[in-house]
C-alpha cells in the first residue's frame, strides 16, 4: 500500500499567519516519518505563493523542508517564471509538470494554471507529456493524477466560477488509462470528494484557509477551520481511499 500526503493552497505571502499554518501541517507530516510506515510522497497542489513572487517561493522552499519526496504543481496564484527560477533553478514560462516514479505507483503533477487568469486549463501538450510518463511506467502501474483546479463544480460558487475549462480533454485522457486510480486537486480550499470521468476526484483542504459553503455563512472564508492534510491510501486492489486531518495551528 502507498501513502501519499497532499497539502494545497499555502498562499505564502510573507506574513506570519499562513507561515504558521504551513508550519503546523509540516510538523505534523514530518512527525509521521521514521515510524513503522512512512509516507511515500508529499503532493503540494498549487497556490504555493499568494502573488507569485520570487520571495514567496523562497519562503516556501524554507518552510517545506522534509525528507518526504515532494511534488509541486502550480495554481492560479502562482507564476511560472518565478516558480521555476526559484524552485527548479531554470526560469521557464511553459507549463510546469512533474512526475514521481515509484515501484508500482506513478504520481503526476500537472500544471492547470493559465497565466494571468483565475480559472484553469490542462493543455494538450501537458496531457501528451502525461501519456508518455504512463507509457514509461507500463499498464500495470497505478497512476495518481494531480492538478490545481477541480475538473467539476464543487458547490462553492466563488470556486465554481474559476474551475477548470474544457475538462473533456482530461476526461478522454483518464478514459484511456484504466490504471488511473483517481484525480486529486486543490483550489477550492475545502476537503471534498466527488467523481470525474468515472474515477474518484478528491479535493484537498486548504492550508491557508477554508472557504464557506453557501449555507455556512456569507463570508467567503470560514475562519473557524483549521489547516488540513489529505492522506491518500492506494491499496493492493488499486483502490484510492482518502483520510482528512485538521491540524491545530
Ligand atoms: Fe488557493
Ligand atoms: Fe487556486
Amino acid at each position: 500500500m502507498f501513502v501519499i500526503a497532499q497539502i494545497s493552497d499555502l498562499h505564502f505571502d510573507g506574513g506570519p499567519d499562513h507561515r504558521r499554518r504551513v508550519a503546523a501541517v509540516m510538523d505534523y507530516l514530518n512527525g509521521r516519518c521514521g515510524g513503522p510506515r512512512n509516507i511515500d510522497a508529499l503532493l503540494v497542489t498549487g497556490d504555493v505563493a499568494d502573488e507569485g513572487l520570487p520571495e514567496e517561493y523562497r519562503e516556501a522552499l524554507d518552510a517545506l523542508s522534509t525528507d518526504i519526496p515532494m511534488l509541486m504543481t502550480l495554481g492560479n496564484h502562482d507564476e511560472r517564471a518565478a516558480y521555476s527560477a526559484v524552485v527548479r533553478g531554470d526560469e521557464c514560462s511553459e507549463p510546469v509538470n512533474s512526475a514521481l516514479h515509484l515501484s508500482g505507483l506513478l504520481i503526476l503533477a500537472l500544471d492547470s494554471s493559465i497565466p494571468g487568469r483565475s480559472d484553469g486549463y490542462i493543455a494538450r501538450a501537458t496531457l501528451d507529456w502525461a501519456r508518455a510518463q504512463i507509457a514509461e511506467s507500463g499498464p500495470d502501474t497505478d497512476v495518481l493524477v494531480s492538478f490545481h483546479h477541480p475538473a467539476v463544480p464543487v458547490g462553492i460558487p466563488f470556486i465554481d466560477d474559476r474551475r477548470q475549462l474544457d475538462p473533456d480533454l482530461l476526461a478522454e485522457f483518464v478514459a484511456e488509462h484504466p490504471n488511473i486510480v483517481g484525480c486529486v486537486a486543490g483550489h477550492a480550499h475545502t476537503p471534498a470528494t466527488t467523481t470525474f470521468a468515472g474515477r474518484p476526484h478528491v479535493i484537498a483542504p486548504g492550508v491557508a484557509s477554508t472557504l464557506n459553503l453557501p449555507f455556512e455563512g456569507t463570508d467567503i472564508v470560514n475562519a473557524a477551520q483549521q489547516p488540513g492534510v489529505a492522506f491518500h491510501l492506494i491499496d493492493d486492489d488499486h483502490r484510492l481511499t482518502t483520510h482528512f486531518r485538521g491540524v491545530p495551528a
